[in-house]
């Protein structure tokens, strides 16, 4: 008896001499990252920034109301939202900021705002008391196959009495490997390939198209493959912007050698804005371009004619990727240069992530989207396997195209147009099948019918939404032209198509089209060139199969610009 007792005396002394400690709870947990290994407790002095999301004043309202304006039969179609209006649903409310601020000055930590509706505070503490204010273990993981070290654990907790009041505290829980690029494979003699088969025209889907579009793509290809316009837009008030991330910079003086070569109807001192973001730059020395940011920017100034169009470069100053994917949006709501369409062309798996994380960032795409951005993301390239090939035994979806306020572009190759085989679709794991494509959801997996079974979550939001070329994409990158193959090439240039769309819109003073998806599954459907060939093998299997209607390998399909425009309205 005597060993217990006299622990209890000392645990009441203790208590006499500190405030007294809360009551905790795990608050996420999450299984061992694939492709990691904790490597021990990280120094108790080293400093690390968390972020603390917090509860929403109304995050439910906001999101039927996101869908009720985007919703072509709705009355309330395109009436977009204005930062005060959004700022109403996502702030906290008071009961939630105070008592998440009395925590932090309990325990002297000071915190930072970091989002426009005051939602997300940021702190920077040691590890020592991090440890302490979760009740955790810190620790440090090395990325296997890079040695890209970061500090994580697999579990927190928080107060019992902030449950309710804290969505996520983070990072803590995600493990993000390094993103992959496209490969540039660099040609020289294209010209005289060219010249050869010039002289030739194939018919696609009521189209002339040059016999040379078979061997590359160039914005001209994808004017005549899918009839969008050559003639500038109109509408200065009309935006388009591409994410850059990991130090890709967009090199100008590429892009004028793109434009002089691939579109020589158009100034080639043609440009993009630059705008930056956690310190991010876009260097001009020429072998400093990256092929992923110079791809992006030559496929919107090079297809979206005349739309004003921005490259936005998120730097290093954030701690991990997702915090980089969350920056970006709070900037652009914030504003004043929140483009009308933004396409990202870098992604996660969404193992990489946990639910409160991956939902977070979708209620930024929410946020952003109800403002009246629509938001593209390249789907993947690594068929089922996700964002890029590797083994697997389920298929794993990609992030963010899990989410249903973004529209996952997928890649097609070929006449008449078949799924490029690397474009990643499936099925989310964390989010529900939407209201706007549970009837093509239904349809696919009643056609599919034992096929894949057991290996991916029939119940999940299944991507991507549309799909466009993704094959042997024509760029220019450190003074030479080659070419490029992903999803990444069929973001950008489906987000020009949009943009060119809005800027009609705009011309004749409606709404531009803002989130695309219960738009793209309703009226915009018939506007739509339906894939049904090629599939998108991974994990040892053959993967999913485009076939006729929504299929997880191209979506609802490819643009038919002029139908688009009529679907659209203008
Ligand atoms: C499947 O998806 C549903 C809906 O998002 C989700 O609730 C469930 O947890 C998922 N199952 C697995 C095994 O991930």
């Amino acid at each position: 008896m005597f060993p217990r007792a006299f622990f209890l005396a000392a645990l009441a002394l203790g208590a006499a001499a500190v405030p007294s400690r809360r009551a905790m709870a795990v608050h996420e947990s999450r299984a061992d990252p694939r492709g990691f290994v904790n490597t021990g407790a990280a120094s108790s002095d080293t400093e690390i920034t968390l972020r603390i999301q917090m509860a929403h004043t109304n995050m439910a309202g906001l999101e039927e109301l996101a869908y009720d304006i985007a919703t072509p039969s709705s009355a309330n179609y395109g009436n977009h939202l204005t930062v005060d209006e959004l700022t109403d649903f996502v702030k906290p409310t008071e009961a939630t900021s105070s008592a998440v601020l009395e925590w932090l000055s309990e325990n002297n930590i000071e915190s930072t705002v970091i989002s426009p509706a005051g939602d997300t505070l940021s702190i920077t503490i040691p590890v020592s008391q991090a440890n302490e204010l979760l009740d955790t273990t810190f620790s440090v993981f090395s990325h296997l196959d890079s040695g890209k070290t970061m500090i994580r654990t697999l579990a927190y907790s928080i107060p019992t009495s902030l449950q309710g009041h804290i969505d996520l505290v983070y990072p803590t829980l995600s493990f993000v490997r390094p993103q992959a690029i496209p490969k540039f494979t660099s040609h020289k003699s294209r010209r005289e390939v060219k010249r050869d088969i010039e002289q030739r025209m194939i018919v696609h889907e009521g189209r002339a198209v040059p016999s040379s579009c078979t061997e590359t793509i160039t914005p001209t290809c994808l004017q005549d493959i899918y009839g969008i316009p050559s003639a500038p837009g109109t509408q200065a008030s009309n935006s388009l912007a591409v994410s850059g991330f990991i130090e890709q910079f967009a090199n100008q003086a590429d892009l004028k050698e793109f434009l002089t070569s691939f579109r020589p109807d158009i100034p080639s001192s043609t440009t993009f804005k630059l705008q930056t973001v956690d310190g991010g730059s876009n260097p001009q020395t020429r072998s400093e371009a990256g092929i992923e940011a110079n791809l992006d920017t030559q496929y919107t100034v090079g297809v979206a004619t005349g739309v004003p169009t921005s490259f936005i470069s998120v730097g290093e100053n954030n701690a991990d990727g997702l915090d980089g994917f969350l920056d970006i949006i709070n900037f652009l709501i914030k504003g004043p240069t929140r483009p009308l369409v933004l396409s990202t062309s870098y992604g996660f798996d969404e193992d990489e992530l946990t639910l409160s994380e991956v939902t977070s960032l979708c209620n930024a795409y929410m946020q952003l989207g109800s403002l009246g951005t629509s938001i593209l993301f390249s789907s993947g390239d690594g068929g089922v396997s996700g964002s890029q090939s590797q083994s697997c035994t389920t298929f794993i979806p990609t992030a963010p195209s899990g989410c249903p306020f973004v529209t996952s572009v997928g890649a097609t190759q070929g006449f008449p147009e078949t799924a490029a085989s690397f474009s990643s679709g499936g099925f989310s794991n964390f989010f529900p099948t939407p209201s706007f494509q549970s009837a093509d959801v239904a349809s696919f997996l009643s056609k599919l019918g034992n096929t894949n079974s057991g290996k991916f979550n029939a119940s999940g939001r299944g991507f991507p939404d549309v799909s466009f070329q993704g094959v042997n994409f024509e760029i220019a990158f450190d003074t030479e032209e080659g070419t490029v193959d992903g999803t990444s090439c069929s973001s950008p240039s489906f987000a020009s198509v949009i943009a060119l769309i809005n800027d009609k819109l705009l011309a004749q003073g409606s709404s531009p089209l803002g989130f695309l998806n219960p738009f793209l599954y309703s009226t915009g459907r018939s506007a739509l060139n339906d894939i049904t060939s090629g599939d998108n093998p991974g994990c040892n299997t053959n993967g999913f199969s485009a076939g006729t209607g929504w299929d997880p390998v191209t979506g609802l399909g490819t643009p038919n610009f002029a139908a688009l425009l009529a679907a659209a309205g203008a």
